[in-house]
């Protein structure tokens, strides 16, 4: 959510202007990302990790095609590329705790989300540096696909700090060329 300034000029016939009054509202951020519904068949799966943000989760994460063509001469990933963190949440016991696999891993349960990374020209460009990650933008969905009501701002200072691997966390993981 945030809020725009509107100014609303207030004209009375004749074009004789009578003053201006701004008003605030509120308003839903334009979601630019769109759900990108053929991830799992589409996307390469580069990774599955027992999550160090949130332990008890899954992810297996994605990129595109664009994202996977190289970086570029500043080791930054193309405009158009994307990338997906599907998560699930980890298989539990009768107590509630999360089960290690007698391979040391969690155990994949139910899709609990979809996370979305997309990077076009130009999206970081509103954002103050605390919350600038390139040009990525951020998405969340639930594994059907609906938007969820998140705080967007939450993804963007977490991963902004990581310019010098263009804000992907699992950058090293990444198959390039
Ligand atoms: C407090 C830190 C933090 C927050 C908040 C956060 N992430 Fe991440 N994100 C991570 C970490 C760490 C990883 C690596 C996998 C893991 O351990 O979860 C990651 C991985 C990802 C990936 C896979 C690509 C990559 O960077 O490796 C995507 C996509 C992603 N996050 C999107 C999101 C979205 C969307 C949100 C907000 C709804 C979000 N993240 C919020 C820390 C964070």
């Amino acid at each position: 959510m945030k809020l725009n300034r509107l100014a609303v000029a207030l004209v009375v016939g004749g074009g004789l202007t009578l003053g201006a009054v701004t008003l605030t509202v509120a308003q839903e951020d334009e979601p630019r990302i769109a759900f990108p519904a053929d991830f799992a068949s589409e996307f390469t799966l580069y990774m599955e990790i027992d999550r160090v943000q949130n332990p008890g989760q899954v992810m297996r994460i994605y990129a595109n095609d664009v994202a996977l063509s190289g970086l570029d001469s500043e080791g930054r990933f193309p405009a158009g590329s994307i990338l997906v963190g599907q998560i699930f949440a980890a298989r539990t016991d009768a107590d509630g705790n999360v089960i290690i696999s007698d391979l040391g891993r969690q155990i994949i349960g139910n899709p609990a989300a979809v996370a979305v990374m997309e990077k076009e020209e130009g999206w970081g460009d509103a954002f103050p540096d605390e919350l600038r990650n390139d040009d990525w933008d951020f998405a969340i969905f639930s594994p059907a696909g609906e938007r969820l009501d998140r705080d967007l701002n939450a993804c963007r200072s977490c991963h902004a700090p990581l310019g010098d691997i263009d804000h992907v966390f699992s950058f090293q993981h990444v198959p390039l060329p």
